[in-house]
């Protein structure tokens, strides 16, 4: 069975961000390619809503379980997009509501009609709950990684004790989606087959979409070309691996790789990210 939503409320809640030297990034400011994937992290996080709107147009929301697991999801994710806000704030970046208003106004056409797709597709595939669990798993699992590789590549006390504050509660996210995911796909052909088309012919990296294209490829890119990003990779793909009927997708692998062409094509080259 499932990580129960009990055991899941137990840890988490709000960030705490309040015993942080936030100050310390103006006199040890970050690099701007750092602060570029930030700014893309914030938009992602703070985004959890919106997905939230999405989902609960989906026929899950008949069960209790759901709405308790997506509404304690949706808060903590604020709270990480509150706390990369003010990382952005201090290097006088625009952050929270000025680049939220700015990235649904530049979305709106999608936003006008996500929810009716959501709708749409949920009640015409009858195992949409396996391909929305597997789908957050992995979307959780590679924020995670993105978020450890950001230490690495940062090296800065204080961000790095923000991100594993943060990635503490994106691995409860996981474990939460990935155990569903596992129960929902075990023992059920019919629903391996349909998650496993929709990762082949839908998944992209989560933001692709929600913020423009390049942001999307410029954060995989930066952040997973190395060989310490590709090995982080390589463990996402051997837990996707590791789910009932999902073996040798090569998803996040094969992003990674179009991210970096769609990168080098835009702006002629991925910068280094310095570390190994
Ligand atoms: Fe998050
Ligand atoms: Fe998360």
């Amino acid at each position: 069975m499932g990580v129960s939503i009990e055991q899941f409320q137990e840890h988490g809640g709000r960030l705490r961000t309040d015993d942080l030297d936030f100050e310390a990034f103006r006199r040890d400011p970050l690099h701007p390619d750092v602060l570029r994937c930030l700014g893309y992290m914030h938009d992602i996080e703070y985004q959890t809503v919106l997905y939230t709107r999405e989902l609960l147009l989906t026929p899950a929301w008949k069960d209790p379980q759901f709405t308790a697991f997506l509404t304690l999801w949706n808060y903590e994710e604020y709270w990480h997009g509150q706390a990369l806000g003010t990382v952005l704030r201090m290097h006088n970046r625009p952050a929270h509501d000025t680049r939220l208003s700015a990235m649904r106004t530049w979305n709106k056409r999608y936003l006008f009609w996500s929810p009716a797709i959501y709708w749409g597709i949920s009640h015409a595939v009858r195992q949409f709950p396996a391909v929305h669990m597997t789908w957050g798993a992995i979307n959780e699992w590679t924020a995670n990684a993105a978020y450890n590789r950001l230490t690495e590549v940062a090296n800065h006390p204080v961000l790095t004790e923000l991100l594993h504050r943060i990635m503490r509660q994106e691995s409860r996210h996981a474990g939460y989606y990935a155990s569903a995911a596992r129960d929902l796909l075990a023992h059920n052909q019919r629903a391996q087959r349909v998650t496993s088309w929709f990762l082949r012919h839908q998944w992209a990296p989560v933001g692709n979409g929600d913020v423009p294209h390049i942001e999307t490829s410029f954060a995989t890119a930066y952040l997973f070309s190395s060989p310490s990003g590709r090995a982080m990779v390589d463990r996402v793909e051997e837990r996707i691996d590791a789910l009932p009927g999902l073996a040798g997708l090569n998803l996040v692998r094969s992003a990674l790789e179009g991210a970096r062409a769609h990168v080098v094509a835009q702006e002629g080259f991925v910068p280094d990210a310095c570390t190994p």
